[in-house]
């Protein structure tokens, strides 16, 4: 059943196995779930249920076996990759369950990324990123190569790098699995001040109750469907 609000994206019968027989294995099997407008969700339950597999096709990071994607009226699964990627680069903020930053590079340069590739203007990514680059509590950090930054800082760079382009929605896969309790809650408090300032759509995954509590709803996964948690 859908939710009052506009649609943001609607998955419909979203099929996805992995293996190969007889160790196939339906991580999602007849999935169905809409997505409004600036909704907040939480994805929790154990490991291994398929979380970061359902998060991978919301990105549109990996593609289901079976079923149809529609967001903002595209049917994105008959789109081609590139044209998906450019459709990321834009719409989709991801923060990664082992966040990628690119090695070598400063803190400023990895958040620079989303924008650089938008081709945007250089002085216009810089602000954004640094700003952004503030707001997760790292303004004292532009300079330093994303490696010598502890695992935490680490963290919110991959946050500021998936906020930057303010984007329709954000998607984090435990976002803040290596925080501590104070920089977590101030990076729970900056997604939700997005998600009220921007219109931003949240979707977590995560073990971290006190962040599933502060979104609206709260989903699993069970015998492939998604369901109320
Ligand atoms: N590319 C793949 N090839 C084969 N099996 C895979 C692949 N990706 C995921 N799986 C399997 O699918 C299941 C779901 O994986 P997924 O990463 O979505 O779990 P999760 O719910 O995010 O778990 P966690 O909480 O540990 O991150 C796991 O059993 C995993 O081993
Ligand atoms: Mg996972």
């Amino acid at each position: 059943m859908d939710d009052a609000g506009s649609v943001l994206m609607r998955l419909t019968q979203i099929t996805k196995k992995f293996g190969t027989p007889p160790d196939v294995i339906n991580i999602l099997d007849g999935s169905e779930f809409t997505i409004t407008q600036g909704m907040t969700l939480a994805v929790v339950g154990a490991s291994g249920i398929g979380k970061s597999t359902l998060l991978n096709i919301i990105g549109t990071l990996d593609r289901p076996d079976k079923g149809q994607i529609m967001f903002q009226g595209r049917d994105l699964l008959s789109m081609k990759d590139d044209q998906l990627a450019a459709l990321r680069n834009k719409r989709i903020g991801f923060v990664f369950q082992f966040h990628y930053l690119l090695q070598g590079f400063s803190a400023m340069e990895n958040v620079m990324i989303p924008g650089l590739i938008a081709k945007k203007s250089k002085k216009m990514v810089e602000n954004l990123a640094q700003n952004m680059l503030e707001r997760v509590g790292l303004a004292d950090r532009y300079h330093h190569r994303v490696e010598d930054l502890s695992g935490g800082e680490q963290q919110r760079v991959a946050i500021a790098r998936a906020l930057v382009m303010k984007p329709d929605i954000l998607l984090a896969d435990e976002p803040t699995g290596n925080l501590d309790e104070k920089n977590a809650d101030s990076l729970h408090a900056l997604i939700t001040e997005l998600n009220k300032e921007l219109g931003m759509t949240v979707i977590v995954v995560t073990h971290n109750m006190k962040l599933a509590r502060m979104m609206e709803k709260t989903v699993t996964i069970q015998n492939g469907k998604i369901i109320p948690a």
